[in-house]
């Protein structure tokens, strides 16, 4: 009976130890995977030209609001008025500004322009044509076209009005996560993460609480009953009962409770509703596309509020990880087969959105944008999301080829590996490269067209260049055939 008891209790004392260790490792590898707080750098509005006519009393370098006639400076740029007058009489304006200050509007919402008596509004250039107040006037604008439009005024203010669309405005906002929450992780938005915190706090407090108190016994005991000259060790008591029995007990019960919250939160974080919103996610070096049920692709993820999401993933190349901290959701991306994640948001807002396994080079900036604003999770208001999926939908049809293949070279992540500045990143530069001659690794060369393009996104590999590691993924499959013209075009224009 007495060895029986022993082995109990040292079988127990394993356990207990084994499960610790594991409960640990399991409960706080969401924590340490928790990026720094780094500052998201705003998208900054493009610096203003340096005056070149701009004394008061010069005329400044456009005025008048003809923008799309012949002969302006850059007709072909502007085929319609993207700045047009409306009337201010019935219309509700989503944006006042009372002075000629930089400011962020919604494309396609009424802009209204109050200002005090001292202060006008006058256009920088062409591209701003029509962005024109007079001093102490009201005049309601709407911006059709998303852009950066450039003023100055008399009394040698400059600004800036940026246009994009109202979904490009939420993503572009500050993450949320960092208001609420405390040291370890923000606060969760996700109706079914409440009891993954509660275990999670009771995993790291046992865990602290039993480094003290079996490093704070080992300490005392080894002071207790240290060697001294002249003293015989006496010898060791075989067993206990009621110190064999104590922890044994203790350590079950503690067991029993982290088990069962453990179970039952994992069961419901591993079991999405029926009636979800699905969306698909691929990943792959170094972005996010988002596919939602009609078609609409964007490398930020949008859902709707108070609606279970299901993710159904993949990745093209290799291990990538969905993470986000809001949500308490982290989940492997594992090629050629699919992963899932749910989770069910409770307050709109923008949220953070990061990839949790090291995937390259760029795994810190997987979803970055030119601006240098990384992919974000946007949980909107009721209506919202409905809203963005035609929207979204809408736009990208309508969108001139060069400004869709901008569009995409974010979207798409081309802008991980390729610059539109000249530089070489892990792929070559797109800028001045329509046209010429380049060489290849075969030692051959190729000129740089419209097939050659092509081939390179469907089949990358097929040409590869020297000094640029074979890397690329094939987006076979994944670019419309607009969309592949529209890249094309992008590139063509980058002279
Ligand atoms: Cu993708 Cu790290």
């Amino acid at each position: 009976m007495k060895p029986m008891i022993r082995y109990t209790g040292t079988i127990a004392v394993t356990a207990m130890v084994a499960w610790a260790v594991a409960a640990y490792l399991f409960g706080s590898s969401s924590a340490d995977a928790q990026p720094a707080p780094q500052p998201q750098s705003q998208p900054q509005a493009i610096e203003p030209p340096a005056p070149k006519v701009d004394g008061p009393g010069s005329p400044p370098v456009a005025t008048s609001n003809a923008g799309a006639e012949a002969g302006s400076a850059a007709p072909s740029e502007l085929p319609a008025r993207t700045i047009v007058e409306v009337s201010c009489d019935n219309a509700t304006p989503a944006t006042t500004f009372t002075g000629p200050v930089d400011g962020e509007v919604a494309t396609d919402s009424i802009v209204k322009f109050a200002l005090p008596p001292s202060v006008d509004i006058i256009p920088d250039s062409q591209t701003s044509a029509g962005l024109e107040v007079k001093a102490g006037r009201t005049k309601c604008l709407k911006f059709t076209k998303d852009g950066v439009f450039l003023f100055h005024s008399s009394t040698k203010q400059r600004g800036a009005i940026t246009a994009r669309q109202w979904y490009d405005i939420l993503v572009n906002k500050q993450v949320d996560d960092l208001k609420g929450g405390n040291f370890w992780m923000p606060k969760a938005v996700n109706l079914t993460a409440d009891d993954s915190d509660l275990m999670y706090y009771a995993v790291l407090g046992l865990s602290i609480f039993f480094f003290f108190a079996i490093a704070g016994a080992v300490v005392f005991l080894v002071v207790k009953y240290r060697h001294r000259p002249g003293r015989k060790p006496e010898p060791s008591p075989a067993h206990n009962d009621a110190l064999e029995i104590t922890w044994t007990v203790i350590p079950t019960i503690i067991c029993v409770f982290l088990f069962y919250y453990g179970w039952t939160t994992y069961v419901r974080v591993v079991t999405p509703p029926t009636k979800a919103v699905e969306i698909n996610v691929l990943a792959w070096r170094w972005n996010w596309q988002f596919t939602h049920s009609n078609g609409v692709q964007d490398s930020d993820l949008h859902v709707p509020v108070n609606t279970p999401v299901r993710l159904v993933m993949t990745s093209k190349d290799v291990l990538h990880s969905f993470y986000a901290p809001v949500m308490r959701v982290k989940q492997d991306i594992v090629p050629r087969r699919y992963t899932y994640a749910w989770f069910f948001p409770t307050k709109p807002g923008t949220y953070r959105l990061t990839c949790a396994e090291y995937c390259g080079t760029n795994h810190s900036q997987m979803g970055i944008t030119n601006d240098g604003r990384r992919a974000v999770l946007v949980v909107h208001e009721p209506g919202g999301y409905e809203r963005y999926l035609a929207d979204k939908a809408a736009q990208s049809t309508k969108l001139p080829p060069v400004d869709l293949g901008k569009m995409l070279y974010e979207k798409k992540g081309c802008n991980a590996c390729h610059t539109t500045d000249g530089s070489a990143r892990v792929g070559p530069t797109w800028k001045g490269a329509f046209g010429t001659m380049v060489p290849l690794t075969d030692g051959t060369q190729v000129k740089m067209d419209e097939s050659y393009i092509r081939e390179s996104m469907i089949y990358p590999q097929a040409k590869s260049r020297p000094g640029f590691p074979p890397s690329m993924p094939s987006f076979e499959g994944q670019l419309k055939e607009n969309e592949i013209l529209g890249i094309i075009a992008y590139i063509k224009s980058l002279k």
